[in-house]
């Protein structure tokens, strides 16, 4: 089942955030009922006769008894580069069969799920004259694929002005369809393209209501994560007024090609089909960088479609980057493969808040995303404090007569939240509503009555006036105050899912953080965002929040580090991005959780927080390639035919003697028990990409109850591009029972520090 890594509700009575909804539709179906499969197969099994491979595929499945002649379409892909093979309706005596022949390499039954920047590119440090924005001429021609829900092609983010050429190289194309031409695309949007045979196989219906059928966004998701990318300069961009400034993507001299490939039925859909249909074609048409803010549940890896296809993408040198999903917990991640580069979300230092002014004479700041500039003045403030469901404005406690056209207290000591106080509120006719809670579960499309949120610190004092005025009052209260320099900030978000990697805990998971929280980039003005009242409210730019927001930022710096390293693979580039990310917030200490207001560890946050300056020129780069990748799969015990079905192949080699990933980060993982020896020896072989000579020193950041050694502990290099090889052995307490974490930093006289995390989980 997919899902997408967004927070916002489908409908805006539902909360805010922490929807990411997985529900599954796997009915299964009576025998000889059509369903429909994805199969792989062997290549090299392919008869010389055919000159293609679609018309063997064609061919193979016409020749299954009982295929009807009619029924042609059956076929839905023909799949060249994620893999090779096709999507099919089959019946199970026709799979069965088809299962039988020789070039049989695996079945996957079609899955489905349902719906899981003005201010950033200062937030990360980019500026026009220094730094990896000019090095890199904004990312000059470097292409970005992202798979998501279509693109708004008039939106302004989108337009081309002063962009060279799109580059010969490219084979990809702008498809004709519903609302979209050809002409939509520009030297920006270079390629549009949609893909919905296997949505409508399992017969799904896009109706016109519901979605385009293009690569026309619907859902908007696709126009934001686009234009977070790789989106132009929009000048006074905002949501409804706040985050107001200039909008745009982290590498905005960059192109884009969108595969549409999420469609909005009843509910947001993709089909892994549909979804590989998209990779296939990204891959085959040269895109440099691809961005995945969706999944499938975490599964192993020769049945994880966005891992197989990422890694044939690895293998053709396009970075993957994907989000890590919005489960929060811990041992949540999504597409958590070595070869990916999975992306957690982190706030930013900005707010957007409210004030307002009580009758005597105080005056109270809290939380709000109203979109309207209103301005209340001098109304009763209502407070049902002498019966506890009124208090906490409970479903159906509030009576209309009493809370008419007042502002409406409500308190936290229910078990309800602030969304459905909201809608209690909204159903009572109060005016506007007050509310006390310290984590916001709260967003942009969940404010359709006027309302700021409250600590409960300072909410309990206005709650205090409330209970002991004789006639408590508001005397004014206003919107759209957008805060900068909010601390602590980055923090990792709430919503964020968190390692250790539920399929390989051995590497650790996320890689890295960059913003997620309140992102403000385009989006489909086609639908209302939210409704005040009677009144639909639709705006071009919107705050979105999701780990589907943070990996388009990874993916617009990875394209910077493309532009101004053209030589550098998928890993190096990943490399880069985690060794030189920062490791401590605007306060100066590392990072806190956002959920539990603690210190967070690199379980939660990967490698740090995004520095795209830094990345630019990181030292030592710890690099791999597809055998390193192949090495990592031939030690996780697969069958020949689970190989066969990752690695697209039937040869491939495995070393004798296993070899360390060679992983910019590191996790040990240690069984229960006082007894067992707690030691973990690792390998790396790290590549000097800074300057000929360079001489590294190692320095270790060690917490109590662990010890690490690393020899040598010196690297001297002589000359650009060569490579040195170190040990690390850790070592964590016998009676060891938590997660401990450390640094290994190499440091040389050019201030270069290459920085990795040391994870240890006991029992
Ligand atoms: C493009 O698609 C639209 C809608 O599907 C259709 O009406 C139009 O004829 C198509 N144009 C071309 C040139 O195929
Ligand atoms: C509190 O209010 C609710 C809803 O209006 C009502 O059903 C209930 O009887 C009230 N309780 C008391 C003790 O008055
Ligand atoms: C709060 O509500 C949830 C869901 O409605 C319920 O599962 C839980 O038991 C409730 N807790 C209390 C203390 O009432
Ligand atoms: C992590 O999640 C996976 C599946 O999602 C489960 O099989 C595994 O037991 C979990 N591990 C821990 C330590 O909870
Ligand atoms: C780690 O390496 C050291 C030194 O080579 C060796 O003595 C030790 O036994 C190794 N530990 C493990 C757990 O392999
Ligand atoms: C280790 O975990 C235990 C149980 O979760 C906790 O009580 C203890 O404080 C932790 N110790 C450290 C050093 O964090």
């Amino acid at each position: 089942m997919t899902s997408f890594f967004l927070c916002l509700p489908l409908h805006p009575a539902l909360p805010w955030l922490l929807v990411f909804l997985l529900g599954v539709s796997n009915a299964f179906a009576a025998s000889e009922e059509y369903k429909t499969y994805i199969i792989h197969m062997d290549h090299s099994q392919k008869p010389a006769t055919f000159l293609s491979q679609e018309s063997w595929h064609k061919f193979t499945l016409k020749s299954l008894s009982s295929f009807p002649a009619d029924h042609e379409d059956e076929l839905l892909y023909s799949y060249d580069h994620v893999m090779h093979g096709f999507s099919a309706r089959l019946t199970p005596s026709q799979l069965s069969e088809l299962e039988k022949s020789p070039a049989h390499r695996a079945t996957y039954e079609e899955s489905f799920g349902k719906l899981f920047t003005t201010h950033t590119t200062k937030f990360l440090g980019l500026k026009s004259r220094t730094g990896i924005w000019p090095a890199s001429s904004f990312g000059k021609d470097v292409i970005i694929g992202i798979i998501d829900t279509g693109i708004w092609p008039e939106s302004e983010s989108f337009q081309d002005k002063g962009m060279s050429p799109v580059p010969e190289r490219w084979k990809g194309k702008c498809e004709n369809g519903t609302d979209f031409g050809p002409s939509a695309c520009n030297r920006k949007l270079i390629g549009a393209q949609s893909f919905s045979k296997g949505l409508h196989a399992s017969g799904k219906k896009i109706s016109k209501e519901d979605d385009f059928k293009s690569a026309r966004d619907f859902a908007g998701h696709g126009t934001h994560t686009s234009s977070t990318a790789a989106g132009t300069h929009v000048l006074g961009a905002s949501h409804f007024g706040y985050a107001k400034g200039t909008a745009r993507g982290i590498a905005p001299n960059a192109r884009i090609a969108m595969y549409k490939v999420l469609w909005s039925t009843s509910t947001e859909e993709a089909a892994a089909t549909d979804v590989l249909a998209g990779m296939d074609r990204a891959i085959a048409d040269g895109v440099d960088i691809m961005s995945v803010s969706l999944g499938f549940t975490q599964t192993s890896y020769f049945k994880d479609i966005i891992a197989m296809a990422s890694l044939s993408a690895i293998e053709k040198g396009i970075v993957v980057v994907c989000s890590s999903g919005n489960d929060g917990g811990p041992n949540t991640t999504y597409n958590g493969a070595p070869w990916i580069m999975t992306v957690g979300a982190g706030t930013v230092d900005r707010s957007f808040g409210g004030k307002m002014h009580l009758g005597n004479g105080a005056t109270v700041e809290g939380t709000s995303y109203f979109p309207e500039s209103i301005y209340i003045t001098d109304r009763p403030l209502y407070y049902g404090e002498r019966n506890r469901s009124k208090a906490t404005c409970n479903l159906y406690a509030l009576d209309p007569k009493e809370v008419d056209r007042k502002v409406v207290l409500c308190d936290n000591s229910g078990n309800i939240s602030v969304i459905e106080q909201m809608i209690e509120i909204f159903r009572a006719g109060g005016y506007a509503g007050i509310f006390m809670a310290d984590h916001v579960a709260l967003g942009p499309a969940g404010s359709f009555i006027p309302s700021l949120v409250l600590k409960t610190s300072s909410g309990t004092s206005v709650r205090e006036y409330a209970t002991k005025a004789k006639k408590a009052m508001v005397k004014s209260m206003r919107f759209m105050m957008t805060s900068l320099g909010t601390k602590p900030a980055p923090q990792v978000a709430r919503f964020s899912s968190r390692g250790p990697d539920p399929i390989s805990p051995g590497v650790l998971k996320p890689d890295i953080l960059a913003p997620g929280a309140d992102i403000l980039a385009a989006v489909a003005p086609n639908k209302p965002f939210t409704s005040i009242g009677n009144y639909d409210l639709v705006t071009d730019y919107a705050l979105y929040s999701g780990t589907s927001m943070a990996a388009p930022h990874v993916a617009g710096v990875a394209a910077l580090l493309k532009a101004v390293h053209q030589d550098w693979s998928p890993a190096a580039i990943r490399s880069a991005i985690m060794t030189t990310a920062n490791l401590v917030d605007n306060t100066g200490t590392t990072f806190k959780d956002q959920w539990t207001g603690l210190h967070a560890t690199p379980l939660d946050f990967g490698a740090g927080h995004i520095n795209p300056n830094k990345a630019m020129d990181p030292g030592l780069i710890y690099d791999m390639g597809f055998q390193d990748y192949i090495e990592f799969l031939c030690r996780l015990g697969y069958s020949k035919k689970q190989m066969s079905a990752v690695l697209r192949r039937n040869e491939w080699s495995c070393s004798q003697n296993p070899i360390d990933l060679n992983y910019p980060s590191f996790v040990a993982i240690f069984p229960k028990g006082a007894s067992s020896i707690k030691e973990k020896n690792f390998s790396r072989v790290v590549t000097n990409v800074g300057d000929d000579t360079a001489t590294y020193q190692a320095v270790l950041v060690v917490p109590t109850g662990m010890r690490i050694k690393v020899e040598p502990s010196t690297l001297t290099f002589t000359s650009k591009f060569q490579k040195q090889s170190f040990a690390m052995s850790v070592e964590v307490d016998k009676d060891a029972t938590n997660i401990t974490s450390g640094y290994l930093k190499w440091f040389d006289q050019a201030n270069h520090i290459v920085s990795s995390p040391i994870v240890a989980i006991s029992g």
